[in-house]
């Protein structure tokens, strides 16, 4: 049995391989059987698979946190096990069923929580996957499919934690057109972004901002995680149009705003040229939790937001959000699941 020898304290968003993964199997026309932990490992799969050939296949990410008191937490986890059973349709994959798939991350995470860092160093990132793994030449759904739940210790997605992260708006390069599958999480979305990504990073920027496909004027996303701006007390976000990700962190900062801080919240196009003059903006998602935009870099202008500072509403938002998740304030929403 591998023992847990992680540091703690040096955490990044890297992957640090644990005690065991979950893998279950279904064929096509047939129920997923029940599957099992098994050590955390390789796996064998034909080199003419679907998901090696096709890209049949998606992924989901969550945490899980340890309170002061040991206590296990999940964060709204059948939201993942809906999104992902939605993706699986998308992708002319089997449903995976609610059942199946919280069975599966409580295994993990029972299994795994020796390697649950404490919620000032970090979390335990938990990444269930779904792919064809039957052999097929033509461009045709898979004949079995494979799910798959491993997690890794991860500390923040962007150095720093709560510091504002410098951005650039991609002229050259989009996510997702409408009608594609921006709106589920398929493995085949996040390649075309290393790319621009890889070459931001290299100028110095933390990632970039996508602009919808067919006018060039709208926020879509920022790489892996959705996009707020704040002007005037109101919120806005980029409306769910189909090629943006429906994000869970994003539903719960609505929540969050509305119901707690009393904000209007507009779900709605937002041109770039509207971000620009915004108080305060940021972005968020499971790995990026809430992350202040210092500056976005759009063509040849650079703007600052919050005079690179974190913004008021956005650290107001930050510390209900992780008070929640982390178990250190209550939980007004019933979001989380205890293990
Ligand atoms: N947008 C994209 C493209 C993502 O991959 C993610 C991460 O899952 C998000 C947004 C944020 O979604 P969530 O808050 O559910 O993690
Ligand atoms: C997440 O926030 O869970 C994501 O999926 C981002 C990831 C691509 C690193």
């Amino acid at each position: 049995m591998k023992t847990n020898n992680v540091n703690f304290d040096d955490l990044t968003f890297t992957f640090t391989e644990t005690r065991s993964m979950y893998v279950a199997k279904c064929k096509l026309g047939q129920d997923w059987n029940t599957g099992e932990l098994v050590p955390y490992g390789n796996i064998s799969i034909s080199p003419a698979s679907t998901v090696l050939n096709y890209g049949q296949g998606l992924f989901e990410g969550m945490k899980a946190y340890k309170t002061d008191d040991e206590r296990i937490l999940l964060f709204r986890p059948e939201m993942n096990a809906e999104r992902a059973a939605k993706g699986c349709l998308r992708l002319s994959m089997p449903e995976i069923s609610k059942t199946i798939f919280m069975e599966a991350i409580q295994k993990v995470v029972n299994d795994n929580s020796d390697y649950i860092p404490p919620t000032e160093k970090g979390a335990l990132y938990i990444r269930p996957i779904i792919f064809g793994s039957a052999e097929g030449l033509g461009v045709a759904p898979s004949t079995e499919y494979t799910f798959i739940v491993y997690c890794s210790p991860v500390g923040p997605y962007f150095k720093g934690g709560l510091s504002p992260i410098k951005l650039i708006v991609s002229t050259n390069y989009h996510r997702a057109p409408l009608k594609g599958t921006g709106g589920v999480k398929a493995i085949g979305n996040y390649v075309p972004g290393m790319l621009p990504s890889g070459n931001a990073k290299r100028e110095g920027f933390a990632e970039i901002i996508y602009l919808d496909a067919a006018e060039e004027q709208y926020v879509e996303e920022v790489g892996a995680a959705n996009f707020f701006a704040i002007k005037e007390g109101k919120i806005i976000t980029p409306e769910l149009t189909g090629s943006i990700l429906p994000g869970i962190t994003r539903d719960s900062i609505i929540h969050i705003a509305q119901e707690k801080l009393g904000m209007a919240v507009e779900e709605r196009r937002i041109s770039i040229d509207e971000v620009m003059t915004a108080d305060e903006v940021f972005c968020a998602g499971t790995a990026a939790i809430i992350s202040p935009i210092g500056s976005i870099k759009y063509k040849n202008k650079e703007h600052l937001f919050s005079k690179g500072n974190v913004g008021e509403i956005t650290r107001e938002l930050y510390d209900i959000l992780t008070g929640i998740q982390f178990g250190t304030d209550n939980d007004p929403f019933n979001w989380i699941l205890e293990l």
